[in-house]
């Protein structure tokens, strides 16, 4: 059975840069996003310029009965996958007393819910392709307590939590699960004139999702269990680690 690397919200920004980078691998791939989200175009493009097979489909992830649906509509072509990449995820910035409940809970479905169930109902396939992996999208958010990004960062420290409890138990059955926390990224328009705006520290660690798929495919590779793509967030994780509360607590009160 052809084995393939499945990654969801690949439509566009992250997600289509790693399916570039994995399809210049030469790795088969299945792509998720949300429907008339051009898909259908990015497929046939990467089916032609690499010689890969290249699936779609396009579902809302936000339910249990899509996922499932997913997972059946896999079967179904008689493929498995060897690489799942959990990286939808849906964005969110501003007060929490402003936001709209029906958004946050779906962006808990499909930032937290929808990996875990993914990660759960592939199992079989990662245990019959081993060496296999589970790339979980996180944020910088994940670390760092930012006003006005209270339920998204949850979202992100959750995904972080699991992936490294998940490490432990699939590491016998060589099944890798890494986790990769980006810094800003340039990936959709309203982000990049949002990112223009920010403090001058924060727009340090912006970078394009195109650099940041290179970085965290290779570091994925290599097994690594928590990817930083980037200096700049890697030195702001090393003054997390040395700065006193007081001082971060100010520091990031203004940072977005
Ligand atoms: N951009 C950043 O600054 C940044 C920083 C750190 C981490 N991240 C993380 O990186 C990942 C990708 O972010 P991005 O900036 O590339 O986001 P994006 O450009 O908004 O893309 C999100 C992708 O997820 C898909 N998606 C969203 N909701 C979905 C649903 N219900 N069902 C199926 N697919 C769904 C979208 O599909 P459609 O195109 O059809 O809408 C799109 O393909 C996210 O997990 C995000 O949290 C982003």
């Amino acid at each position: 059975m052809k084995a393939y690397t499945l990654i969801t919200g690949a439509s566009q920004g992250f997600g289509k840069a790693l399916a570039i980078e994995y399809a210049k691998k030469m790795m088969n791939l299945v792509l998720v996003s949300l429907p008339n989200s051009g898909l259908p175009t990015l497929s046939d493009f990467l089916k032609t310029n690499f010689k890969i097979d290249v699936l779609y489909f396009e579902i809302d992830l936000s339910s249990k009965e899509n996922c499932m649906n997913l997972y059946q509509e896999v079967k179904n072509e008689n493929i498995s996958i060897k690489y799942l990449i959990n990286n939808a995820g849906m964005l969110s910035k501003g007060l929490f007393e402003d936001m709209n409940e029906d958004y946050f809970l779906t962006q808990i479905n499909v930032n937290v819910a929808t990996p875990t169930l993914l990660t759960k109902l592939f199992i079989n396939d990662f245990k019959l392709n081993a060496p296999s992996g589970i790339l979980n999208v996180s944020s910088m958010a994940s670390f760092f307590h930012l006003p006005k990004k209270q339920v998204y960062g949850g979202t992100k420290a959750y995904l972080l939590s699991f992936s490294k409890s998940l490490r432990k138990e699939l590491k016998p059955y060589n099944i890798s699960v890494s986790i990769v926390c980006p810094g800003g990224m340039n990936t959709t328009t309203g982000l990049c004139l949002q990112n223009r705006g920010l403090s001058w520290i924060s727009k340090q660690s912006i970078m394009n999702p195109e650099d940041v798929a290179k970085i965290t495919i290779k570091k994925f590779n290599k097994g690594k269990e928590v990817i930083i793509p980037g200096s700049v967030n890697k030195t702001f994780m090393f003054l997390d680690s040395l700065l006193p509360a007081k001082i971060k607590n100010r520091l990031t009160k203004n940072a977005i």
